[in-house]
């Protein structure tokens, strides 16, 4: 069966009645399940503030639409409490009932994993029975279920939280309409600081065969005079080495630093 026409496109402060109107919606679901109420106005009081959303390009809000008509939203910011400032979040995901279970929500988020590559985080309240099943399974079919599920119980959350890194030439199965029909980037360009045989076949496993991978050993952290140095550096506020060759950082570990080369830069 052809999948149906989907269209997701980025909001602007235009669409901003539209987005309120999508939330109340979105808060009516969610309250079912979490109990919530609505004021004596009949408005859910819950406020996401949008306006960071046209004004802030740590964010980006999307409207939904399936044959022309409004299917849902997405709300997706750039910098995490549950991971860090170059981590993306989904902070709200939405679609309209007509069209569930036909496979629109997962199409979407797929497509946007794949528009935004690096770290990503997504989160569901404790109760979220619904928004649990479909990120589990979402996440799980397109990282080939090389992701974190773990619980959350602090002040910044409570409830369930799966991490994972979104690489789009990795994108474990192609569901049609998704990661396949997404232009692959151009290539990878990884830098790591130890020489380790492992830790390579890792890496080569973890990209897949499609993915033009090129790794960079970077000695400098181990004299100790350059890495003094460069700190001092940082400490400045300067971009690093790669930055300042155009270069952006998506992923970072203790042993890892993973930086993606945009566009055609040689
Ligand atoms: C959760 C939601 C976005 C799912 O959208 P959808 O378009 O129906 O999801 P899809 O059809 O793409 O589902 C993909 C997979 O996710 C899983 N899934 C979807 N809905 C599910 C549910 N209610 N319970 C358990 N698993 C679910 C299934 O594995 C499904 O694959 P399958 O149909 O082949 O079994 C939608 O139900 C919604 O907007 N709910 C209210 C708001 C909400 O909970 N948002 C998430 C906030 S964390």
């Amino acid at each position: 069966m052809e999948p149906v026409p989907l269209d997701v496109r980025e909001a602007t402060a235009a669409d901003a009645p539209t987005l309120r109107h999508l939330l109340q919606l979105y808060l009516y679901d969610l309250g079912a399940a979490l109990g919530w109420d609505v004021d004596d106005d009949g408005v859910f009081p819950y406020a996401v503030p949008l306006e960071g959303y046209w004004t802030d390009d740590r964010r980006h809000a999307f409207l939904v639409r399936v044959d022309g008509k409004l299917a849902g939203f997405a709300l997706v910011q750039r910098g995490s409490e549950l991971g860090d400032a170059g981590t993306h979040e989904m902070a709200e995901f939405f679609v309209l009932r007509k069209y569930r279970r036909q496979g629109i929500g997962e199409r979407v988020a797929r497509g946007l994993f794949d528009r935004l590559p690096g770290p990503w985080v997504v989160r569901e309240l404790a109760g979220n029975e619904d928004g649990q099943g479909f990120w589990r399974a979402v996440v799980g079919r397109y990282t080939g279920h090389r992701f974190e599920d773990i619980e959350v119980n602090d002040e910044r959350w409570s409830g369930r939280v799966q991490c994972f890194v979104a690489l789009p030439g990795r994108s474990a199965d192609s569901r049609p309409g998704s990661a396949g029909s997404v232009p692959q980037p151009p290539r990878w360009l990884i830098v790591v600081r130890r020489d380790r045989e492992q830790l390579y076949r890792n890496l080569r496993e973890s990209f897949g065969p499609e993915a033009r991978v090129e790794v960079i050993l970077d000695r400098r952290e181990t004299d100790r005079g350059t890495a003094r140095e460069r700190r001092k550096r940082s400490a400045g506020g300067e971009p690093g080495l790669w930055e300042q060759l155009g270069l952006r950082l998506i992923f970072r570990d203790q042993d890892l630093r993973v930086y993606e080369a945009e566009g055609d830069r040689p």
